[in-house]
């Protein structure tokens, strides 16, 4: 379980926006990472430190990711998975003071979280955030209320059928399974071009968990660019191109998903499966 993720976060916060830099005169002159293959990467994190007001959490996180794949970003209970989705999407804590985060060559660290959704981060955290006395299409009528608008809500209930057949129906009285879908979904409806899940299996049945994952591995095809945070690590390494383990802060691998499924040492150590 962890619920130390969420503490004293909510909506209203993340539209208020994250903490401004400390260190904007670092900007100048950096230009996004290139990846092995020469190419300007379409998402790129440098030097990331975040702080939950004097803990230290966030520990000179950088990585690129290319457009179209999917990565996984692992790690032991605390390792600051979370925390560093949060920080990419600019919610209002851990507070980032040092780093760039670069998507499709716009500056996400330059930005309050709201503008950050606006330039393409779709961020779709662990409690789902379903809001409560809305049915399933108002949920997604109401994440498409700015622009720029992503799919169209009939497009989403083809690939969530589910959601379509319980339109009418109240989000927060659907299954977890079906709330985790709607969450997906509420992001997709934006026009976004980075999706962020964090725990996306998280209590669910291994059979929705199945069902999810067919659902997220049609989107994968689609080309969307992932970063997906999982404690099934497997079931996460099933579906990423990449892995990234993150521990106490600080990436320790940054390789392909095969590489951590074939190497049973580096399992034990960081994800002890
Ligand atoms: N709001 C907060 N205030 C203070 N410390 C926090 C807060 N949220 C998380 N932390 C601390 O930051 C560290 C990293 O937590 P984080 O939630 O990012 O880890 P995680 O890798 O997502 O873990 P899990 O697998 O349990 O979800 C932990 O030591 C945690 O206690
Ligand atoms: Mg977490």
């Amino acid at each position: 379980m962890n619920s130390n993720d969420q503490n004293g976060n909510n909506d209203t916060a993340e539209l208020l926006g994250g903490a401004p830099f400390k260190e904007k005169g670092q900007a100048t002159g950096f230009e996004p990472q290139k990846s092995k293959g020469g190419q300007t990467a379409f998402f790129s994190v440098w030097d990331l430190h975040a702080y939950y007001d004097e803990s230290y959490i966030v520990q000179g996180v950088s990585f690129d990711i290319r457009e179209g794949e999917i990565v996984a970003l692992l790690g032991r209970n605390g390792a600051g998975k979370t925390s560093t989705l949060r920080a990419i999407a600019r919610v209002d804590s851990p507070e980032v003071r040092h780093g760039e985060i670069w998507l499709d060559h716009k500056p996400l660290h330059d930005m309050s979280s709201h503008e950050a959704a606006r330039n393409g981060l779709g961020l779709v955290p662990e409690d789902r955030r379903i809001i409560q006395g809305l049915t399933v299409e108002e949920n997604l009528q109401l994440a498409q209320i700015a622009p720029p608008i992503g799919w169209s809500i009939e497009r989403v209930y083809d690939l969530f059928p589910r959601l379509g057949e319980r339109r009418k129906q109240e989000g927060t009285t659907l299954s977890g399974g079906e709330q985790q879908m709607l969450a997906v979904a509420r992001a997709l409806v934006r026009d976004i071009k980075l999706l962020l899940l964090d725990e996306p299996y998280e209590g669910l049945a291994p059979v929705i968990v199945q069902e999810i994952e067919k659902t997220l591995q049609q989107i994968k095809k689609l080309g969307m660019t992932t970063i997906i945070v999982e404690q099934n690590a497997v079931a996460a390494l099933h579906l990423a191109d990449r892995a990234l383990i993150l521990d106490m802060g600080q990436i320790v691998f940054d390789g392909t998903a095969q590489d951590v499924l074939d190497n049973e040492e580096l399992r034990h150590e960081y994800l002890a499966i």
